[in-house]
């Protein structure tokens, strides 16, 4: 079995480290109940101690050893302040990941859980500017390019600065230079953040952007990205859309803003967003901005000092007659 890994991991081994069954089993006390801290489909997330470090460590069945393979690849090659850092591997009976720690939880935590401090509107900016740099770094800076394709606020990290990092690349594709998109085998994702082309099996980095448009309705909100309306289940997307169809969309926002932010933000702040959000889930991908440019208009809104109206709509219906990457 573990044969069938050899090729990619003997790529990896320089760069992270393999652990041994027995080191791993050490560093969290025989993977007791106690150290876990986290659940997936086919995957169980530990807390360890590791050579003097404070680790997380996936542990996943070899039924995964798709989504194993794709986040070694991944994060063996990618490194950025804003991504989640790979320490190592290990292949027993079940595979293992081991990275960094990250103290402070996932953001849906921070949203749902009420027995957390509310986010501030400033912290929530923070972590949509510190994702969307994790992103636009996968989508354009790296080689080959890649594709997250489970953009969600499960697999955003919070750190004990309440800094964001991307994280979970299970399903992770690379795109060839040059093409914009690449055929899938299967869909792939969470339902409440697939963009309507998915269907077509066609995927491309504005999935991303789609789902990431998900994410800042969800930092707005606090809503999930499905919501239970009766017997009806609604998207956060066509919630959002409803409300820019009322007369006064501005007005309609406040009754959608997270209750525990109080009067504590910005009206006009939280409309911005919500623009770019809107900007981000459009139906039509090539209408949807490309991650740089969700980094630029977060950047004008987290420092507040650039024009930012100008910016959104100088980049994104610039990128809207543009050919999609
Ligand atoms: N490096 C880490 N540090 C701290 N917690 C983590 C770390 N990685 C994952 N977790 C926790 O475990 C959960 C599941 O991890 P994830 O990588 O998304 O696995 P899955 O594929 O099962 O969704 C995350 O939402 C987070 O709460
Ligand atoms: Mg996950």
């Amino acid at each position: 079995m573990i044969g069938a890994y050899g090729n990619i991991i003997g790529e990896s081994v320089e760069k992270s480290a393999k652990f041994s069954y027995e080191e791993l089993a050490n560093a969290t006390d025989n993977f007791s109940l106690e150290n876990k801290i986290g659940q997936g489909g086919f995957a169980e997330i530990y807390y360890a101690e590791l050579n003097g470090e404070k680790a997380a460590i996936k542990k996943m069945d070899k039924k995964a050893s798709k989504e194993f393979l794709a986040e070694l690849k991944v994060l063996t090659r990618v490194h950025h302040l804003n991504l989640v850092r790979l320490i190592g591997y290990c292949v027993k009976d079940s595979l293992f990941l081991v990275y960094e720690y990250i103290d402070n939880g996932n953001l849906s935590q921070h949203l749902q859980d009420s027995d957390r401090k509310p986010l501030s509107w400033s912290t929530r900016i923070q972590i949509a500017l510190d994702s969307a740099r994790g992103l636009e770094y996968i989508h354009e800076h790296t080689t080959p390019l890649y594709i997250h394709r489970d953009i969600k606020s499960a697999n955003i990290l919070i750190d004990k600065f309440f800094h964001a990092k991307v994280a979970d690349f299970g399903l992770a594709k690379l795109i060839d230079v040059g093409s914009s998109s690449v055929p899938t085998d299967k869909m792939a994702g969470t339902f409440g953040y697939m963009p309507p082309e998915y269907v077509c099996g066609n995927v491309s980095p504005k999935v991303d952007v789609y789902a990431f448009g998900v994410v800042l309705y969800e930092l707005i909100s606090a809503k999930e990205a499905l919501i239970k309306d009766g017997d009806e289940i609604k998207g956060l997307v066509a919630l959002f859309d409803e409300v820019f169809d009322q007369e006064d969309p501005k007005e309609g926002l406040k009754n959608m803003v997270d209750p525990r932010l109080g009067d504590n933000y910005s009206v006009d702040s939280v409309y911005k967003m919500a623009q770019l959000a809107k900007a981000c889930t459009e139906g039509d991908p090539q209408r949807r901005p490309k991650m740089r440019s969700v980094v630029l208009a977060l950047g004008a809104l987290n420092s507040d000092t650039e024009n930012w109206d100008l910016l959104l709509r100088k980049y994104c219906s610039f990128e809207s007659i543009m050919p999609a990457r």
